[in-house]
């Protein structure tokens, strides 16, 4: 850290290339649209996305980017045009900004804002740092209410609206109906969470890694499948009477689990695909044809997060438990290495302190 720091600066994790995160001094961003707001991060975290930019897996994410898209704080300053928040207001960041009037915004697909959707610590600078310009700010800033835990409203910025709309909304989870979620990560197991407010009568959880299972059966999962010995179909069709489940939520990102979804929906089923593809998937219509489903995608509009805020107001769900590690932001590389080393570390989320 530099003891000669002017206020114009502030600290903040910034991408310089495929591999190359460093923590140094960065101008402090300043307001540029009427429709902006600055606000002091308090709390903010790391995605697998973050993962992704640093592989250099999103090229429109460029060097000198500062990375991070979720995160709470208190609004430090506001453009002109702001009129739902005045400085000092707790707010909490949506992943993705949404102006409110464009077309894609009125249909409340905010994930394809035509001057927002997911931009922050994308395309313009994000909240791991002390402080973060969003724009839109009336739109897609959300005000915390009294008495709810900041830490786990960090979790509302992105995974829990992710796992519930693109898997359980899209999936159309019924009560008494068959799950399956692939992928017992952050984003599957908020999948798990969401999941229940629709009790379905059985929810599989499937992975590789037997520590994130067991964590999974913790969250409310009826059964779990390693699938790591290729016979998963098998072993779920023997949980299902030789059905299939009538929602496969697929949350890894990959042709195998892709798959796997499509061996494993019952006949009249849904695959919801959360997961980020970056390879091509085979789709098995010689098999499928005829069985009545239908598969949806979605990038997160993060159009439920008014209601996901009253979830957690109200103690609905217990959506800390997601969290396995703190840190300060000065330790923010630390963060990175334990959340990277998920299967030795065990790390789920981890909350940076600004
Ligand atoms: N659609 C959206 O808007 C959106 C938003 C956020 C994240 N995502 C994506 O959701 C996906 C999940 O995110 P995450 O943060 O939970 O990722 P993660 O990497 O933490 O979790 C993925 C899980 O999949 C498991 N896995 C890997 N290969 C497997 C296999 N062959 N069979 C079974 N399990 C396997 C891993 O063990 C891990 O537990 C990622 O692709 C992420 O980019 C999508
Ligand atoms: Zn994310
Ligand atoms: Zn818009």
């Amino acid at each position: 850290m530099n003891d000669l720091a002017t206020p114009s600066t502030m600290h903040a994790l910034v991408y310089k290339g495929p591999g190359k995160p460093v923590f140094e001094r960065h101008a402090r961003p300043a307001i540029t649209a009427p429709g902006d707001a600055i606000v002091r991060v308090t709390r903010t975290t790391i995605c697998g996305t973050d993962l992704h930019i640093l592989k250099g897996d999103l090229p429109s994410c460029t060097p000198g980017r500062i990375l991070g898209h979720e995160g709470v704080g208190v609004i430090e300053s506001v453009g002109a045009a702001v009129t739902t928040f005045k400085p000092g207001d707790h707010v909490l960041i949506s992943c993705v900004s949404a102006c409110g009037r464009c077309e894609y915004c009125r249909r409340g697909m905010y994930s394809h804002c035509t001057t927002g959707g997911w931009i922050l610590g994308n395309t313009i600078d994000g909240t791991q740092a002390e402080f973060v310009r969003i724009p839109h700010a009336d739109t897609s800033l959300y005000p915390i209410p009294a008495g709810v835990d900041e830490e786990a409203l960090v979790l509302l910025s992105d995974i829990l609206p992710t796992g519930f709309e693109c898997g359980v909304l899209n999936g159309k989870v019924a009560p008494g109906a068959t799950l399956a979620i692939v992928g017992a990560g952050p984003i599957g197991l908020a999948a798990l969470l969401t999941a229940q407010f629709y009790s379905p009568g059985m929810i599989i959880m499937i992975d590789l890694d037997d520590k994130r299972l067991a964590v999974a059966m913790t969250f409310g999962a009826t059964h779990t499948i390693n699938s790591g010995d290729g016979k998963a179909v098998a072993a779920l069709m023997a949980l299902t009477d030789n059905k299939g489940v009538d929602t496969a939520i697929e949350a890894v990102g990959i042709p195998a689990t892709f798959e796997l979804c499509e061996q494993i929906v019952a006949a009249g089923g849904i695959i919801a695909n959360i997961g980020v593809h970056g390879l091509p998937v085979a789709l098995h219509l010689e098999r499928l044809w005829d069985r009545n489903i239908a598969i949806t995608t979605r990038l997160v509009d993060t159009s439920s997060t008014p209601m996901l805020l009253k979830v957690l107001k109200a103690g609905k769900i217990d959506a800390k438990k997601l969290i396995t590690h703190r840190f300060k932001l000065d330790a923010i590389l630390e963060a990175y290495e334990t959340f990277g080393d998920a299967a030795k570390t065990g790390a789920l989320k981890v909350i940076i302190e600004a």
